[in-house]
């Protein structure tokens, strides 16, 4: 037998033990390994039942994602023939849920006539995250057994729901009353089932899967959600597939899940959603920090700045039950966050999302101050003020006098020096960048900024800190506006000049959510507030002062007052909240093309999408080159949670490799000779790129 497989006979009962860890990913040799477990008890007189279970407790999370892509995924058994076959065994096989089944784990457990799981069990088909459907079966089983509608929508949300409910749609039949019980309890299941002479496959729930359904449910479900898809192909296959487990008999239904997941499994948009799958996973190594570094441990938290920002950060922590120390200067301002925190949780109340008694034992483990004393026994202080670095390494100075050592010190600048700001204190080896992206208590996305004095420990904890706190975190070095308000910088000023061009900011904001971008960049720029960005602009004026097109309209704007959503005017005009494109701002740009002598002319969209994100792509290629981002798929993780890149199109590195990196550098190249003196003042190919190209690589990597 396999070492991948525990295998047990017990009077009549045969217990096969899934042991691949982590997960159980069922790789070609786990599923072999199943398989013949599974025959070898098939074809045992003494075997009356058989239980599958994961042997460390763990049951399954489904295929093994790096097969995909490879001969491997469908290398024999295939999963739908191994469950198939499983499927097939007359004698009752119960699948006993530790933990988790998700994807083709729970569609493993679906082929097994019967289910147990246990109070922690979650259960759910999330293959949707990769741009893929269940493929081995899942489609077709699952209707049969909750229903057409209910598992369109397990299928669709990709949702992992809790033992529970699970037990309430039938995927479970049992619970075990504790996870310590599963197997013994599944083993008396098994019995009862041998006593009653139980068939190895019960009647199905829903024979007729849609019977419930309206005429026509298909076609309007499909007309309703067409816009929300947007140009991604996963959700329309696992629509036709459902439809198939209606229409057709069980065998031609799964020959048709089989033929639209291979379709998926082909697809560029589930390429680059496992990209990002890896990516996420990666993020988390950092080079020369050994795993296993012992942390600092973070009891209690402060923050500095009761503001919007600092009121979300807060949150985070109490929102994982660490306690939180807020500081503001007066009172005021301090009563002001404190009610804003509130507010924001009573907002989740009504959305059914807390109980009042959750907000109430969250705000208990928030505490406002006025005085820097009280921060003495803090183990990570978050300072969230003022973006100016004299006011930032003030705040500095006086943590540095009244934190305990050995306190991690953290800024949430979004573009300051974070070694400047070290540099004001007596340890700087403590000192890191947290840059947290707004709402600070929604955003996905922490940049953690490793300054020169950093101490790897310092590092470390941070990012398990974040991890606890459910955030993704991505290391940056210290540069102007880090990882992802550096890339924003090119791209924004690639999209200004195209409208002394001659675009207008709707058309370029248009071939950007074609894309798939959730917003375009002026949508972006009025929400986040013009004249904050002018602000930004301002601190960095050096790197730029040398073009004077160079976001001119944006500082003009600023001037105007017209500072985006918040002034009902910025880029658009807003009428409630309802944009539309404003006919004084095309004037405003034809007078400064004027100004400037920029001539205008019709811009197409293919040089839209090419002058803004091979910018943007350049820079990052530049960030990496330069050691400001370990590796490329971090730049991408970055640009998805915090600037809406959408994930189908696996982040902007993923996205120029998918594009060939000859045609961007070509592209960068020929703008560079078209655009005249503005074309070789910006239009610089990063040299990683150039070497790239060279040597023939097609991935983006340091080099
Ligand atoms: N295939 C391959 N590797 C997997 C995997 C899978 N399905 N699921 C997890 N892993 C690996 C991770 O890459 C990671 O490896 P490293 O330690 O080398 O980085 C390791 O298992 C642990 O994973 P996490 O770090 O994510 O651990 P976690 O405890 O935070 O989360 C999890 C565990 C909930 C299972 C999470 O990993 C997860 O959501 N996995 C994906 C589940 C999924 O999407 N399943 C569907 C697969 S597609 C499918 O099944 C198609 C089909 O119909 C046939």
């Amino acid at each position: 037998m396999s070492e991948l497989i525990q295998y047990r006979l017990e009077d009549g009962v045969a217990f096969v033990g899934l042991c691949r860890a982590p997960v159980n990913a069922l790789s070609q040799r786990l599923r072999a390994a199943i398989l013949s477990a599974c025959e070898r008890a098939a074809a045992d007189a003494e075997v009356k039942a058989i239980i599958l279970h994961g042997a460390d407790g763990l049951f399954c999370a489904g295929a093994d994602i790096a097969e995909f892509g490879t001969d491997a995924a469908f290398a024999e058994p295939s999963l739908p023939d191994t469950l198939m076959r499983i499927s097939e065994i007359d004698k009752p096989v119960i699948a006993a849920i530790g933990k988790l089944a998700l994807g083709g784990g729970l569609e493993l457990a679906l082929a097994c006539g019967y289910r147990v799981g246990e109070p922690g069990t979650r259960v759910g088909l999330p293959e949707i995250n990769l741009g893929l459907l269940p493929g081995a079966g899942g489609t077709q089983r699952l209707p049969r057994l909750i229903g057409a509608e209910s598992a369109l929508n397990l299928i669709l949300s990709g949702e992992q729901i809790d033992a529970e409910r699970a037990r309430l749609l039938g995927i479970l039949d049992r619970l075990a009353s504790e996870a310590k019980h599963l197997l013994d309890e599944a083993e008396t299941y098994a019995r009862e089932l041998i006593a009653m002479s139980a068939p190895a496959l019960p009647p199905e729930h829903c024979p007729r899967p849609a019977e419930d359904l309206p005429d026509g449910f298909f076609a309007s479900f499909r007309e309703r959600q067409e816009s929300l898809w947007k140009n991604r192909l996963a959700p329309r296959l696992v629509l036709a597939a459902v439809e198939a487990a209606c229409l057709l008999p069980l065998r031609e239904g799964l020959a048709r899940e089989l033929s639209l997941f291979k379709q998926a499994e082909a697809s560029s948009q589930s390429q680059a959603l496992r990209h990002v799958f890896f990516a996420e996973r990666e993020a988390g190594r950092i080079p020369n920090i050994a795993p296993d570094l012992p942390l600092r441990s973070i009891r209690k938290v402060a923050v500095i700045g009761a503001g919007t920002m600092g009121g979300g950060i807060a949150m985070n922590f109490v929102n994982a039950g660490i306690p939180v120390m807020l500081l503001e200067q007066q009172g005021a301002a301090l009563d002001r966050g404190l009610t804003m925190i509130r507010k924001n949780y009573e907002i989740s109340v009504k959305r059914g999302k807390l109980s009042a008694d959750q907000v109430e034992a969250r705000m208990e483990l928030l505490h406002g101050t006025l005085d820097y004393a009280e921060l003495a026994d803090a183990d990570l202080v978050i300072e969230a003020v003022f973006e100016k670095m004299e006011i930032k390494q003030q705040v500095f100075r006086t943590l540095d006098r009244v934190c305990k050592p050995g306190a991690i010190l953290a800024t949430n600048t979004s573009s300051l020096d974070v070694d400047a700001i070290a540099m004001s204190v007596s340890r700087p080896q403590d000192v890191i960048g947290l840059h947290f992206f707004s709402p600070a208590n929604v955003m996905r996305l922490l940049e953690v900024v490793r300054g020169k004095a950093t101490a790897p420990d310092v590092l470390a904890t941070t990012m398990a800190i974040a991890k606890r706190i459910g955030k993704l975190a991505v290391v940056s070095g210290v540069c102007f506006g880090f990882i992802g308000n550096r890339m924003l910088e090119p791209y924004s000023r690639e999209a200004q000049r195209l409208l002394l061009e001659g675009a207008t900011p709707a058309q370029v904001d248009k071939v950007l959510t074609e894309l798939g971008l959730n917003m375009g960049i002026f949508s972006m720029q009025d929400l986040a507030g013009v004249d904050v960005l002018y602000l930004i602009r301002q601190a960095n004026q050096a790197a730029t002062a040398h073009d004077e097109s160079y976001c001119r309209i944006g500082d003009e704007l600023t001037v105007l007052k017209r500072h985006g959503q918040k002034s009902g005017r910025g880029f658009y005009r807003y009428e409630g909240r309802e944009r539309q494109e404003d006919p004084e701002v095309v004037a405003l740009a034809e007078r400064l093309s004027q100004e400037l002598n920029i001539s205008r002319r019709a811009v197409c969209d293919e040089e839209i999408h090419d002058r803004c994100l091979f910018m943007l792509i350049n820079e990052g290629i530049q960030l990496l080159d330069e050691g400001i981002a370990l590796r490329a798929s971090d730049i991408d993780l970055v640009w998805i949670n915090g600037y809406g890149f959408p994930a189908h199109l696996g982040g902007p590195m993923h996205y120029a490799e998918q594009l060939g990196l000859e045609r961007v550098l070509a592209s960068i190249q020929r703008y560079r000779s078209e655009l005249g003196a503005y074309g070789e003042m910006w239009f610089q190919p990063a040299p990683l790129l150039k070497r790239l190209v060279a040597a023939g690589k097609t991935r983006i990597e340091r080099f």
